[in-house]
């Protein structure tokens, strides 16, 4: 297997990919699972067929995304072991950028106002995140100039905002969602969960299941906002100290949705044992 090529600068990408194209991006915080994983393997598979291609990854635990600077603290990080999973999976370049690389003491403070997709839910939630986000996302673009890029439907109000920044920004970039990768129990798997103990673990999947509850309501036609008020006390019941929200949207604006109809999306944040976890599942 051909060794990963790791650089740590942005001048270091840009020799890297010298005329490699079409170039396949996918941007990452590190620690990686199967979710992260199935991405670049997603991307591995999109070069097969495309000889003069290139299979990058960035894996920056990105400062001005986090509002809460004990969860940046306290993000899992093991280069070594990153690396080596990003190579089985396909991964040609790596990026592993310093947080002075990225935002060099002398740079101005440009940020990416976000899309109106941004408002609600997490961006109401964590003040600040999608701007970083957007900001982040917008640089690692101009720095690999990349034709495809890979986001995981895990993070949905994300994956809108992205997309929404890529069309009002006329972004020549070409997005692709992949599916949510889940442990077997259903949770959704995230860096984050390795923060928990046993015993919170084996109760944080009543998230995932309290939103099947709630999407099943929906589609069924029923009222949804009833079994979005049972689902929070499901999740106090087991044990969540906090439930951010718990709701049924449109899949493409984010707003709440008033009535059942095509395109629903059930999405909730709570936090256990100090952790704060989100997940979301398609109404059908
Ligand atoms: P991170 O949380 O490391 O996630 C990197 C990518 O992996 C994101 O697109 C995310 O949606 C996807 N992902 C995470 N868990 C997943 C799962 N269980 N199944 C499928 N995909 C999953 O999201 C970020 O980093 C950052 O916000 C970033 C986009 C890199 C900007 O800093």
């Amino acid at each position: 297997m051909p060794a990963v090529e790791i650089v740590r600068t942005i001048d270091e990408v840009r020799d890297a990919i010298g005329g490699a194209s079409p170039v396949f991006l996918v941007p990452t915080m590190g620690y990686f699972h199967e979710g992260h994983l199935s991405l670049i393997r997603t991307a591995a598979e999109d070069k097969v067929s495309e000889p003069e291609g290139l299979v990058a990854v960035s894996l920056f635990v990105n400062p001005t995304q986090f509002n809460d600077p004990k969860d940046l603290e306290a993000y899992p990080r093991d280069e070594e072991r990153d690396a080596a999973l990003a190579r089985e999976a396909g991964c040609d370049l790596l990026f592993l950028p310093t947080a002075r690389e990225m935002y060099p003491p002398d740079e101005g403070g440009t940020r990416v106002m976000p899309p109106r997709v941004a408002r609600k839910w997490e961006g109401e939630h964590r003040p600040g995140h999608f701007v970083g986000v957007a900001t982040v996302v917008l640089k690692l673009f101009h720095i690999f100039f990349p034709d495809v890029a890979y986001f995981g439907e895990k993070d949905w109000q994300q994956c809108r905002v992205i997309a929404e920044m890529v069309r009002d920004l006329n972004l020549p970039v070409w997005l692709k969602l992949c599916p949510t990768v889940r442990e077997p129990d259903g949770l959704a798997m995230s860096s984050r969960n390795t923060r928990l103990s046993k015993e919170a673990r084996a109760r944080a999947v009543e998230l995932y299941r309290a939103l099947l509850a709630v999407a099943d309501a929906a589609a069924r036609g029923e009222d949804f906002q009833k079994e979005c008020e049972r689902a929070k006390e499901r999740l106090f019941a087991a044990g969540f100290e906090s439930v951010d929200y718990i709701a049924v949207v449109d899949g493409e604006t984010l707003e709440p949705a008033s009535a059942p109809g095509p395109g629903l999306r059930a999405i909730g944040a709570a936090t256990i044992e100090g952790v704060r976890l989100i997940d979301n599942v398609s109404v059908d």
